[in-house]
């Protein structure tokens, strides 16, 4: 499975905006400030980007049915063209302005893990704006489980597009300093409501298909959705990946290079960092709790398991990329569950993955 999950493509492009001022606004997670959020909805309304937490990843939000606030957001990112956005949406009602031929194995979906880390892709209204679906008749939608996200789209009044809020290519964001990182001077605005609880983004589930596919796997296991809608399929070939354009990207990476290691033993890991040693700085991230005595080893250590991982890995990498290593070394864990999807983005970020047999 890993290696099939690895496409080489960089969506990275060159495109120079004129500086805006993006202002940071700290908001309470648990009781967001009314006069925060209508702030940043008054600035979703007039056209404008507005960063902002949900439970997986930070989102860039732009006002889903204005064509060209949402064209805003793949210049701010230096998104491809052809790479749909997520819509966010904070009620049914909402769900019905933006999509059509909502099936009974949906609504079930929707009941069990809504307000949750799991998108459907349906049929679009020609009500939103075209560049949202990127050309394609359909729509990728879901009702974040956070409190400043849902406030945010209720009081904006609208449904938000909102990708992760981090320049195409680069880790997503799990905290508002990623996105100042990523994207200062680009945007309009950014919500600071802490850390995301998940850490890696939303299942994508394409429920117009006959039988449903999983687009890209998330925090929502395919065992979960199969205990709700029975049959239910993994995209694996090219062509169905191209249903899910940004899974064809690169995504995800560091500026180092990231070598992953699957199923090593402490000495082999070590053995693995030292030999890199010899040329300079590099990072490791993993569970093995490895014992080497150079100032040039950068460790962040995680727990084993898939909650760690998830909500750590992205930061990990940008912590590490920072001190300019020459490569990162993460160590896998299991893909069993949730570690599925954990794996999924390790392998995206990966430049070289070694198997022991
Ligand atoms: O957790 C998440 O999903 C986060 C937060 C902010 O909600 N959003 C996020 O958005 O990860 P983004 O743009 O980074 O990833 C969206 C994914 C891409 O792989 C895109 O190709 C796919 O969803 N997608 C969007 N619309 C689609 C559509 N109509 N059909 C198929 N895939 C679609
Ligand atoms: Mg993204």
């Amino acid at each position: 499975m890993v290696a099939a999950l690895c496409p080489r493509r960089d969506a990275r492009k060159g495109i120079t905006l004129a500086a805006m001022k993006t202002i940071m606004l700290q908001v309470n997670a648990a009781q967001p400030s009314a006069a925060t959020i209508e702030q940043a909805a008054a600035m979703i309304r007039g056209g404008g980007l507005v960063a902002f937490p949900t439970e997986t990843v930070y989102g860039l939000g732009a006002d889903a049915m204005n064509e060209e606030a949402v064209q805003k957001i793949f210049t701010a990112k230096g998104r491809p063209a052809d790479n749909p956005l997520i819509v966010h949406v904070s009620s049914r009602q909402m769900l019905e302005r933006v999509a059509d031929e909502i099936s009974a194995q949906t609504k079930a979906l929707i009941e069990r893990f809504w307000a949750g880390p799991l998108t459907v892709v349906l049929r679009r209204k020609p009500e939103v704006a075209p560049t949202v679906s990127a050309g394609l008749q359909t729509i990728a939608v879901r009702m974040p489980k956070n409190k400043i996200a849902l406030a945010l789209i209720e009081k904006a009044d609208t449904p938000i597009a909102a990708p992760s809020a981090n320049f195409s290519g680069r880790p997503s964001p799990t905290t508002a300093a990623h996105v100042l990182a990523d994207l200062d001077g680009r945007i309009d605005m950014i919500l600071d409501g802490g850390a995301t609880r998940i850490g890696i983004e939303s299942t994508v589930i394409d429920m117009t298909a006959s039988v449903p596919v999983i687009l890209r796997p998330g925090w929502i296991t395919r065992e979960a959705i199969a205990e709700v809608i029975g049959e239910v399929r993994q995209a694996q070939s090219e062509d169905e990946l191209k249903r899910s354009p940004g899974t064809r990207y690169r995504h995800y990476s560091p500026r180092a290079r990231v070598v992953l290691l699957v199923g090593y033993a402490k000495e082999s890991i070590e053995k693995i960092c030292r030999e890199s040693l010899e040329q300079s700085i590099i990072g490791f991230i993993g569970h093995t709790p490895i014992t080497i005595d150079d100032s040039k080893i950068v460790v962040v250590p995680l727990s084993n398991s898939a909650e760690d991982y998830a909500r750590h890995i992205y930061g990990a990498m940008r912590e590490l990329d920072a001190q300019n290593p020459s490569v990162i070394v993460v160590e896998a864990i299991s893909e069993e569950g949730e570690g599925a999807a954990v794996m999924e983005r390790i392998c995206r970020a990966a430049s070289e993955i070694r198997i022991t047999s």
